[in-house]
């Protein structure tokens, strides 16, 4: 974990790489109640890149978030020491306190950008476990 609570940089080059990659992601929304399109893309730790969109439900509360959607990407390939995750939808969100928590299980030091659909203008990096103090944490028992 990155003691001095601070979040660094990245390289532009793949910080705009992750944009365009969040963007794409952000045309799959399925969004027919909210018509908001998120789009992110989470960068593992191994240099891979997981996607996601948004998906609603007609019983609103089942909708998942563009972030849950990437997470669980990565989990599924048990890529889950992450390094940055960049997230734009048409006005620029923080991303919300379930997120925060889902994702906090896995990388607290995660650095968070946010951003829009249409331009590269960018505000981050913050950490993840910045942006949700004292999260909720069990000790993990072995197999
Ligand atoms: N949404 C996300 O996908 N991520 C966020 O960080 C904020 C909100 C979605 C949920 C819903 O489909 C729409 O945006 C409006 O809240």
């Amino acid at each position: 974990m990155n003691q001095s609570h601070v979040a660094e940089p990245m390289d532009n080059t793949k910080l705009l790489e992750l944009v365009a990659a969040a963007q794409k992601a952000a045309l799959s929304a399925y969004n027919p109640y909210s018509k908001f399109s998120v789009g992110c893309a989470l960068l593992s730790k191994s240099g891979k890149i997981y996607c996601g969109c948004n998906i609603e439900n007609a019983s609103y509360s089942v909708t998942i978030c563009a972030e849950r959607v990437a997470a669980s990407q990565a989990i599924l390939h048990k890529d889950m020491d992450w390094d940055a995750i960049v997230v734009v939808s048409p006005e620029r969100v923080t991303m919300c306190g379930v997120c925060r928590q889902f994702l906090c299980e896995f990388t607290p030091e995660l650095r968070v950008w946010s951003g829009y659909l249409d331009n590269t203008e960018l505000v981050g990096p913050v950490l993840l476990q910045e942006m949700l103090p004292a999260a909720m944490t069990l000790a993990r028992k072995k197999e």
